[in-house]
């Protein structure tokens, strides 16, 4: 999405420590009690502001100019240092935590598994998904639309990454196991104690199984590609058959461990992101029934009824700007960090070599100055004469540069007929005092509202 040129003045020079760091811990406990709060307040210290995370100085970019600097100069913040490395031993050097050099490689192979006109057909089998995912439900029922949208996404997934494999087996295994295997590496990002992870406790061996499952699962499914040898036009495929230098033209391939690699990173990335969207999305519509009459009158009428189609998508305008909306009061991905690889300036400010730079969607999407009465969920912000006025880089919940999510279209595809889907057919009603701990949500890898109490309202006759 691209937006006009930056409506606030230049970042001003050099930067401010954020009062209230306390003794060992510095900003530690803020950011751990009250992560969104905090976020809100830096950017009243400035645009570029020092936070202390323990011993370690870090750096928070709250300027959009600040944060298009960092994200579009990989060679100088890179994604490295402790946090990543941690990552890469959980989760492998896949798309998402690779350095710079295998990244450059490995985007220009997978780039073309993500376009458009692939995403385009799996659209077909995406609904067939939702529905199938969606046809237990019955009018009065009480769901956890948390633990339902995650269903829902990894079915997706699952379904479009695997067809020639079992999809309903895997995306069982993978609804249970992901969720344990994600908690398990945002605890083990935090802790200092990696011996702690040894120790048998029912947590470790509940991360250890889930992770062991996973990874066994994601194995026996890319032998049995291997072995039928079938082109299935499934994510797998693609990763299977794209080349360095192109999927036709180039030679070397990826080996099984770097596809493995991939796969995991893309349910990691992929799974819990979109589901979260969804919920929000849900959460939001269960609380304006105004903006709820007007997507359920849009969807009818762009649908006719009807499975919704590749052709339709671009006209269910109010759908699409509601999911962009949640995107904007509740980008999944929060806090990302990056690392200084040389001495350099940012703002004026000399960054050491190894220091951690922080950026946050939410906290630029959260800036009155950028995006007016910040804490009201209002779609129609989104419309074309009011997008207008937004500066650049206002929104970033891809991220931008060259790591900016591969995922952008097949994300916002999928998201937009689950919603429309589910809407055709059911209205959700937030159970009263249930949601209460949703008005300042914790997040933790990604801000999720779970659990999420609300009951079906069926709208049509099945
Ligand atoms: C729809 C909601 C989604 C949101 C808001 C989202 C957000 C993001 C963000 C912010 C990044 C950049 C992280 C950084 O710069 O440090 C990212 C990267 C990534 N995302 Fe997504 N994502 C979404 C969906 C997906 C989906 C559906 C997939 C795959 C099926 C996916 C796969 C990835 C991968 C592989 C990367 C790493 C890209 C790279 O480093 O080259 N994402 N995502």
């Amino acid at each position: 999405m691209t937006l006009q040129s930056s409506a606030l003045p230049t970042p001003a020079s050099g930067s401010r420590q954020v009062p209230g760091a306390m003794p060992l811990v510095g900003h530690a406990l803020q950011l751990q009690r009250r992560p969104l709060a905090f976020l809100r307040s830096l950017p009243q210290y400035g645009d570029l502001v020092e936070i202390r995370l323990g011993p370690r100085r870090a750096y928070v970019v709250c300027h959009p100019d600040l944060v298009r600097q960092v994200l579009t100069d990989a060679k100088t913040f890179d994604k490295g240092g402790p946090i990543y490395d941690k990552l890469r031993q959980l989760l492998g050097n896949g798309l998402g935590t690779s350095a710079r050099e295998p990244h450059r490689r490995q985007r220009r192979m997978i780039q073309p598994v993500f376009h458009a006109e692939q995403i385009r057909q799996y659209v077909p089998a995406v609904h067939d998904e939702v529905v199938a995912a969606t046809a237990g439900w019955s009018d009065g029922q009480v769901i956890d639309v948390a633990k339902h949208t995650y269903e829902i996404i990894t079915r997706v997934l699952t379904r479009t990454m695997f067809t020639a494999t079992s999809h309903d087996e895997a995306a069982a295994v993978i609804s249970d196991a992901l969720p344990l295997f994600h908690e398990g590496v945002g605890q083990r990002m935090n802790s200092p104690f990696a011996f702690l992870e040894r120790v048998p406790t029912p947590g470790n061996r509940r991360y250890d199984a889930a992770k062991a499952q996973l990874h066994s699962l994601v194995d026996r499914i890319i032998t049995d590609h291997r072995r039928i040898g079938t082109d299935h036009n499934d994510l797998l495929s693609l990763l299977m058959a794209t080349r360095d230098g192109g999927t036709d033209g180039g030679t070397a391939g990826m080996t099984d461990e770097e596809i493995h690699e991939h796969v995991i990173t893309f349910l990691v990335a992929g799974v819990p992101t979109s589901a979260a969207v969804l919920a929000w999305a849900l959460y939001f519509l269960g609380q304006d029934a105004g903006l709820e009459a007007r997507l359920h009158s849009e969807v009818d009428t762009v649908t006719d009824g009807g499975s919704p189609a590749w052709s339709q998508l671009h006209r269910l305008d109010l759908t699409t700007r509601t999911l962009t909306e949640v995107m904007r009061f509740y980008p999944p991905g929060w806090l990302l960090t990056r690392v200084a690889m040389q001495d350099t300036l940012l703002a004026g400010q000399h960054i050491p070599e190894g220091t951690v730079i922080v950026f946050s969607p939410y906290l630029i999407h959260h800036r009155p100055d950028l995006h007016p009465a910040p804490e009201r969920f209002d779609p129609d912000r989104w419309l074309p004469e009011r997008r207008q006025a937004m500066a650049r880089d206002a929104y970033v919940p891809y991220g931008i540069g060259s790591r900016k999510c591969i995922g952008e279209v097949y994300g916002i595809t999928e998201l937009t007929l689950a919603l429309a889907v589910i809407v055709r057919r059911w209205r959700l009603e937030p159970v009263p005092g249930a949601n209460t701990h949703l008005t300042d949500p914790k997040p933790t890898a990604v801000i999720r509202p779970a659990p999420l109490m609300m009951r079906l309202r069926a709208r049509k006759p099945s």
